[in-house]
């Protein structure tokens, strides 16, 4: 079957067209995979604007999914898979509605998806099927859990971040060191120049449970919010003995050792919870999809790790690491052939800005 999948929960408007191949081992072929990017409009504003985010995915839907129909050479297809949630809710509202209108007209079935299962079936879209069970850390601009899969298609939480994620810690401390937005490729860009030892930043290591979350055996939290206050001080301290006038940016120097030494304490967190939980939960593979699995440092020290233990990394390629649908076409198709009466999907079916995965 050939499924087109529409993405809309953040900035990037998204379309794919996937189809099977048959391979048990590598279940999708990817037939065309289009993004158009909002992140020029955003960036004068410093971060996303949900508003501006949804009126640009209504400009651009239409275009996104008649080119990544052409690019696929395809005019039929079997099935829509949109992304329901989590996300902006105005933004998944276009993306939604325009797969739901078009199954309509169609006559094909809708799948709805998960934002987060679209990056977890990312990394077998690539390298194919995990050995199981895997643990995997989806980490972005909105996310930093911890899934356990045991077989495909289930996802159990294995922790989460309590306050910011990892990619929003990204973006508010290169906001504060004035690199602009998304601050995650020019921090991971400056700290290959910096000193990772030159700022003393804490770990924050989460001893208390949490208590809006099911307790569950061998749970790893996360925590980014500390850090952050962390890096907002140091900064405040050097300009105070800079002597530096409002304005006036910190030293070369300053930025890349602050962004080294601020990048090593996140990736050092992110790579030992994710093996810490691996090992607890008996993994044979890891995962790590997301916007920040672009993370140079994070692929580097997951890849090396993994070898030293011997298990399997799967990562995706920078152009699957980012939001895309072709994730989402494939979570899609896991989530179709599992069936079930889950996939009922009735026209009254909508988006869910807080979707749960498990
Ligand atoms: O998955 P994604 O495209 O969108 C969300 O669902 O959030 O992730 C975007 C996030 C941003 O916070 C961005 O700063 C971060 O991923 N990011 C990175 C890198 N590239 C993107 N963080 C660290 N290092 C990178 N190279
Ligand atoms: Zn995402």
């Amino acid at each position: 079957m050939i499924v087109l999948a529409i993405e809309t929960s953040c900035d990037e408007t998204a379309a794919a067209v996937v189809e099977e191949t048959g391979d048990p081992q590598r279940p999708w072929r990817v037939r065309s995979n289009v993004v158009a990017s909002q992140v020029a409009i955003h960036r004068e504003w410093g971060g996303i604007v949900p508003e501006l985010s949804a009126r640009q995915h209504i400009r651009d839907i239409c275009g996104v999914v008649e080119r990544a129909l052409a690019d696929a050479g395809v005019a039929e297809f079997g099935a829509i898979a949109a992304t329901q949630g989590p996300g902006l809710v105005g933004s998944l509202l276009v993306g939604l509605s325009f797969a739901k209108s078009l199954a309509w007209a169609r006559g094909v079935p809708l799948i709805p998806v998960h934002h987060l299962a679209g990056h977890i079936e990312s990394l077998v879209l690539e390298g194919g099927e995990m050995p199981l069970p895997a643990v995997i850390l989806v980490v972005s601009g909105g996310h930093t859990s911890l899934y356990r899969v045991a077989t495909p298609g289930s996802y159990e939480l294995l922790g989460r971040t309590r306050d910011d994620a990892a990619g929003e810690a990204y973006d508010k401390v290169a906001k504060l060191l004035g690199l602009g937005y998304p601050g995650g490729p020019v921090i991971d860009r400056l700290a290959a120049t910096g000193n990772d030892r030159a700022v003393p930043f804490p770990k924050t290591r989460l001893t208390h449970p949490d208590r809006n979350a099911p307790h569950i055996e061998g749970r790893r939290d996360f925590s980014f919010s500390g850090l952050k206050t962390s890096v907002l001080r140091h900064v405040t301290t050097r300009r105070l003995e800079l002597n530096l006038a409002e304005g006036d940016p910190l030293p070369a120097k300053d930025i890349a050792d602050i962004s080294a030494s601020f990048q090593r304490v996140v990736v050092e967190t992110l790579v030992e919870r994710l093996f810490d939980a691996a090992r607890w939960h008996g993994a044979t593979s890891v995962g790590i999809a997301g916007g920040v699995s672009a993370n140079s440092r994070l692929r580097a020290d997951a890849l090396a790790r993994g070898a030293a233990r011997a298990i399997p990394v799967f990562i995706p390629s920078l152009a699957l690491s980012t939001d895309n649908a072709a994730m989402i076409a494939a979570a899609g198709l896991r989530r179709f052939r599992r069936g079930g009466a889950d996939l009922k999907v009735g026209p009254d079916i909508n988006a869910d800005a807080s979707l749960a995965l498990t």
